[in-house]
């Protein structure tokens, strides 16, 4: 071939590749800790003749979804997340590259276990002192790791009368003379301070066995090897590369001490081929698989002069880590097996009966989010498992969970009243980061208002946001106990009585058995909302305005004081119960709610209970707003594939089971307590209160107040 042939062929080719040449999409997941690298790396690939694109995910299964549905090209996973890819060959996924910190390392790590020199099978540990690094997730510290060597010696036991943690425990603390397993063993402090009382010997060799805190000389990696050396224990669970540094440092004679093999031999560390237990790969790149050649190729070129390469390097994590090409492009699953054990970590025998949680959703998004979470779960070790069961309305999974198809299910406050007559109760609730975002039910007036507490409200005319809401249920519950305890069967009749008129937006049906005067201020096209109801309070029409100042204050900006006690709303205040509230300038509440709460049988059993509160509490950790690590595998409260608020409301901030008080004001749930315990209305009789019989009352409970206050 003559020069010029050659040539020609060349710019062909370069011609050819130019535009087949699409782009190559790498999906990158925006967390607090990455969105600055995002937003200052990604703009680089937009005006150049880039290869390269960023699509921006919110969780690394949100990146793993693009892939499967052809929106992305390739992204970042952890190991883990490559278990829970690895059951579908029809997601067509492959490995191209490992990110590694040691070019040369053939994994991230390697566990083994070292014995002291009297210990020379795995029946000899029996009896014998266990040195543990900890049980909490930790960056590439996951459950499979801190439990894999305890769940190959210990037969797994599935005790009824205790939870799947305390079982693991017990069976610790039967196996083992003693230990230090310091840190945290649950989620929930209170029943991870009852279970160290109770195994106390699983603390007993660290340095402070009272505290067992993750602060303990003897907890951590590090700390497993010195509580070894120490002597405080013969058998340490602890990975290669620390012990060899360690022994090192340290100059420990190795002669004193032993590998112990899963094969049930043991191997003098002074040899230099350990036996392994348990090894964790690198971080991988994946791509589509019609994309994973060129995914390869691109990471495999030398980043010298190509500053695309080097910014796709910065924006994988770090500038230390090397993508490696893995040999051959493989699935997930033919990967893994190259790394011994840690597939088969996450393979544990199930206790009979199942102690799967059932999950109610109800929606194919709340479905579809719920089964990520769920493998989310597994692969990161949440016991018990959770599976998702889909209802067709929130109503019918109320009903699954009374029932007992189902075990617990998310309840926003509107649900609350339903679910308690249904016999269901809270076990934790959702908590947004402000106390804006709560629910707060309010009695608002302008600020020129004639009126100075709820009780002067007698008379009054009103407009209310909606009917049976949660403003509705709190108000008349007050208006209740306000009238003495009204023993008026019917609500409505209760509101009819006080206020002289009001508009109660959506009665429907029970239009026909209210009181006229209940709705006589609603006018055509009157939204039923709280909106509605403070435009109802602007128009004239109405003295007082009932709803939730989560959504009125999006409109009226902040009623009340703000912290520091000043700047109070110009055109708006609050009704308190008492006078003294209102010269102080409070926001007075009526009630007030958490986004959510999730619910489950009365009877459900404290046992169970405790097992599905840690639960959810570990879900949170982990996958929550406080997810360790750069980015989350997956986020529980934030957007799923474009839906907000898919299960969890978004301003979630964490889970917890007591709400503090705010202002001494009741929790919305105390007030559906106390609907529930009201005896049941027959529905025929209606108690129609004489006018004058209520003023009486209500003059008698304000010299009652008078006289009680002084
Ligand atoms: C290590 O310990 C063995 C036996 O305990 C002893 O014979 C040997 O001298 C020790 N080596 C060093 C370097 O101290
Ligand atoms: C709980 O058990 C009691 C007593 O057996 C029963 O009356 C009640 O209906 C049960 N509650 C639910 C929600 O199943
Ligand atoms: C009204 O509420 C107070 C405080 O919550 C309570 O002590 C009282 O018993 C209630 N009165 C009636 C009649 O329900
Ligand atoms: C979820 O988001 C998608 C994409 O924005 C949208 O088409 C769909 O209607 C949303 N689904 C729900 C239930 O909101």
């Amino acid at each position: 071939m003559d020069v010029r042939s050659f040539i020609l062929l060349l710019l062909a080719a370069l011609f050819c590749q130019s535009i087949s040449a699409e782009k190559l999409r790498i999906c990158v997941v925006e967390s607090i800790h990455t969105a600055k690298r995002i937003h200052r790396l990604c703009p680089k690939f937009g005006p150049l003749r880039s290869q390269i694109e960023c699509v921006i995910g919110n969780d690394r299964f949100n990146c793993l979804r693009r892939l499967i549905t052809g929106n992305a090209d390739f992204t970042v996973l952890e190991p883990e997340d490559l278990i829970a890819v690895a059951a579908y060959n029809e997601y067509n996924i492959l490995v191209t590259n490992e990110l590694k910190l040691f070019p040369n390392e053939k994994q991230r790590f390697e566990m083994v276990v070292i014995v002291n020199k009297n210990v020379n099978n795995r029946w000899d540990i029996k009896g014998n002192r266990l040195c543990h690094p900890g049980l909490e997730t930790e960056d590439d510290w996951t459950k499979a790791f801190s439990t894999y060597f305890e769940n190959w010696v210990i037969p797994r036991e599935c005790d009824p009368t205790k939870t799947l943690l305390e079982n693991r425990v017990m069976g610790l603390s039967n196996f083992f003379e003693a230990a230090c397993v310091a840190g945290p063993w649950s989620a929930d402090t209170v029943y991870d301070n009852k279970l160290k009382s109770k195994y106390k010997n699983l603390c007993a060799t660290c340095d402070n066995p009272a505290g067992c805190y993750s602060t303990d000389k003897y907890h951590g990696r590090e700390g497993a090897l010195l509580c070894l050396t120490d002597n405080a224990g013969d058998v340490a669970w602890v990975r290669l590369d620390d012990t060899l540094e360690f022994f090192k440092v340290n100059q420990i004679n190795k002669t004193n001490y032993n590998y112990l093999c899963p094969d049930d031999t043991t191997r003098p560390v002074g040899f230099d081929k350990p036996c392994v237990w348990i090894t964790k790969p690198w971080p991988v790149v994946v791509a589509r698989s019609e994309m994973a050649q060129r995914v390869s190729m691109f990471l495999s070129s030398l980043p010298g002069q190509n500053i695309e390469k080097q910014t796709i390097l910065q924006l994988m994590e770090s500038y230390h880590v090397t993508p490696v090409s893995t040999d051959n492009l493989e699935t997930p699953d033919d990967y893994l097996r190259r790394f011994s054990g840690f597939m088969s970590a996450n393979n544990r025998a199930n206790c009979r009966p199942s102690r799967t949680v059932q999950w109610c959703v109800a929606s194919n998004l709340e479905d579809r989010k719920c089964r990520w979470l769920r493998e989310a779960a597994i692969v990161y070790g949440v016991e018990p498992m959770i599976t998702c069961i889909q209802e067709q309305s929130k109503a019918s999974c109320l009903e699954a969970v009374r029932t007992k198809r189902a075990d617990i299910v998310v309840a926003r406050p509107e649900e609350l009243l339903d679910a308690r007559k249904k016999g269901l109760v809270p076990v934790v609730q959702a908590v947004p980061k402000k106390n804006e975002d709560l629910n707060r039910i309010a009695a608002i007036v302008k600020q020129d208002s004639r009126f100075k507490n709820l009780h002067d409200l007698k008379g009054a005319k009103a407009c209310f946001a909606g009917y049976k809401d949660v403003a509705w249920n709190s108000f008349v519950t007050i208006l209740r106990n306000l009238t003495g305890g009204s023993r008026d069967c019917s609500d409505a009749s209760v509101v009819g009585n006080f206020f002289k008129e009001s508009c109660v937006p959506g009665l429907g049906n029970d239009r026909k058995d209210v009181p006229y005067n209940v709705y006589s201020l609603c006018k055509q096209g009157r939204i039923g909302n709280d909106v509605g109801a403070v435009d109802c309070l602007d128009s004239g029409i109405a003295d007082v305005a009932i709803g939730n100042l989560k959504n009125i204050e999006k409109k009226t900006g902040s009623i009340g004081q703000s912290r520091n006690g000043h700047a109070r709303n110009k055109e708006y205040r609050t009704l308190c119960l008492n006078e003294e509230d209102a010269e102080q300038g409070k926001t007075c509440l009526i009630t007030w709610a958490t986004l959510s709460t999730i619910v489950v049988n009365e009877n459900t059993t404290s046992l169970r209970r405790e097992e599905i509160y840690s639960m959810l509490l570990e879900m949170d950790q982990l996958f929550g707003v406080s997810f360790k690590g750069q980015t989350p595998a997956f986020s529980l409260y934030g957007i799923y594939d474009f839906n907000r608020s898919v299960i969890f409301p978004e301003e979630t901030q964490h889970l917890q089971f007591d709400v503090h008080q705010i202002q001494r004001v009741q929790n919305y749930n105390e007030i559906v307590e106390n609907i529930a315990k009201r005896p049941a209305c027959s529905g025929a009789i209606k108690l129609n209160f004489d006018y004058g019989n209520t003023i009486l009352l209500y003059i008698s409970f304000r010299v009652l107040n008078k006289l009680l206050n002084g």
